[in-house]
């Protein structure tokens, strides 16, 4: 979809159910290139991204196919072509998560390099690092990325940054490696958490994923899955955003509570009240809103793709408060669209005001 039109008419009321994690469906997609075996994947949102991947497995001649609205299911039996060309991966990112897979399962992998992207430059190099560390061979040539490797192996790594993809990444091709690998520095996130468990549903030894040392032991090889795809935490805190900010009454059904501890913090402090019963979260609030500021970073902090709606909420709060971006370098772009609509923004350097 091009274009969206709003039409304002006053606070929002209803229910509504939250749809599967983007963020966790698209590692748990590709994490079926590891195993010969018949995966069958549901609660998986009808997103463009979810799409590409799909799009993706079936030019490397893998089965794939979404059979029902949130369903996917995908067979890597065979594969033909261990190739993720610059079409694909400069319109999602995400395609970087098959570099990993390919290399445990097959050896051998050649991923476009992302490029920029409109929130940064957004590098690879942990990635990288990490599948060096477990012994690939990695070349840059002509904007790809060629790794291969006849087995890897098992192999300490310390990620220099929190990252998410690159945490998914080397976790899942460590699952096929030989040995023990220890990742250092892990991201926490529960996609993260969400991807181990589908992978220890395949027949993976996983620890400590939601912490950040995660600890891998190598297997011989994978069995196929059913798995169903967590609730996405940030489609949840989206309508809670927009329920906040319209003074409405809103409840999401299949929320997943537990990995939004920081973002219902922030809608408490502004004034909301919130009623938890089991994965239903209900917003209300009687009093004015309350501006509040956040400081985006790793989970469990306030999360970066949390950060504009909260910052939009606060254009309609009482008061001034200041968001500050840590994770990206270039995610203030909703600013200026919100200054055109009469919002009183002003930037200084990563923190908005
Ligand atoms: C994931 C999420 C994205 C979210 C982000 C941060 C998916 C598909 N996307 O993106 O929605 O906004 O986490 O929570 O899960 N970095 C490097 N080198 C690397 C990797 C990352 O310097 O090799 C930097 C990035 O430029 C960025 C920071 O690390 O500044 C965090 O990025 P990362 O966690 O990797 O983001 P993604 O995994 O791409």
């Amino acid at each position: 979809m091009d274009k969206l039109a709003v039409v304002g008419n006053g606070p929002l009321r209803g229910m509504v159910r939250i749809s599967g994690a983007k963020n966790a469906a698209l590692p748990i997609l590709c994490s079926a290139l590891l195993t010969k075996e018949p995966c069958t994947f549901t609660n998986v949102p009808q997103l463009n991204d979810a799409r590409t991947i799909v799009r993706l497995l079936m030019q490397m001649g893998i089965a794939a196919e979404r059979t029902e609205s949130a369903k996917v299911e995908i067979c890597a039996e065979g594969l033909s072509n261990p190739v993720a060309p610059y079409d694909l991966v400069k319109t999602m990112r995400a395609s970087v998560l098959v570099l990993g897979p390919l290399l445990a399962r097959w050896g051998v992998a050649r991923v476009s390099l992302p490029g920029g992207c409109a929130i940064g430059t957004r590098p690879v190099d942990q990635h990288l690092k990490g599948l060096e560390a477990l012994g690939a061979e990695v070349r840059l040539t002509a904007g790809y990325i060629e790794a291969k490797c006849p087995r890897l192996k098992g192999a300490h790594i310390v990620m220099d940054m929190v990252t998410v993809t690159g945490t998914e990444n080397i976790m899942m091709a460590a699952t096929l490696a030989d040995g023990v690998t220890i990742i250092d520095n892990a991201a926490r996130e529960p996609e993260v958490v969400d991807l181990a468990n589908c992978l220890i549903a395949m027949g993976a030894q996983i620890k400590g994923a939601g912490t950040d040392r995660i600890e891998i032991v190598g297997v011989q090889d994978l069995k196929g899955v059913h798995y169903r795809v967590m609730p996405d935490r940030i489609e949840a805190g989206s309508f809670l955003c927009a329920a906040a900010a319209t003074g409405g009454d809103v409840t999401l059904l299949g929320a997943p509570v537990h990995a939004m501890g920081a973002v219902l913090e922030k809608l408490r402090e502004a004034g909301c009240s919130l009623s938890i019963s089991g994965e239903q979260i209900n917003i209300t609030r009687k009093a004015g809103l309350k501006a509040v500021s956040a400081r985006t970073a790793p989970h469990p902090a306030f999360p970066t793709d949390m950060q504009a709606q909260l910052m939009a909420m606060n254009c309609v709060a009482e008061g001034t408060s200041h968001i500050t971006e840590t994770i990206f370098e270039n995610r203030m772009m909703h600013v200026p669209e919100l200054q055109r609509m009469g919002a009183d923004i002003s930037i200084e350097n990563n923190i908005a005001i």
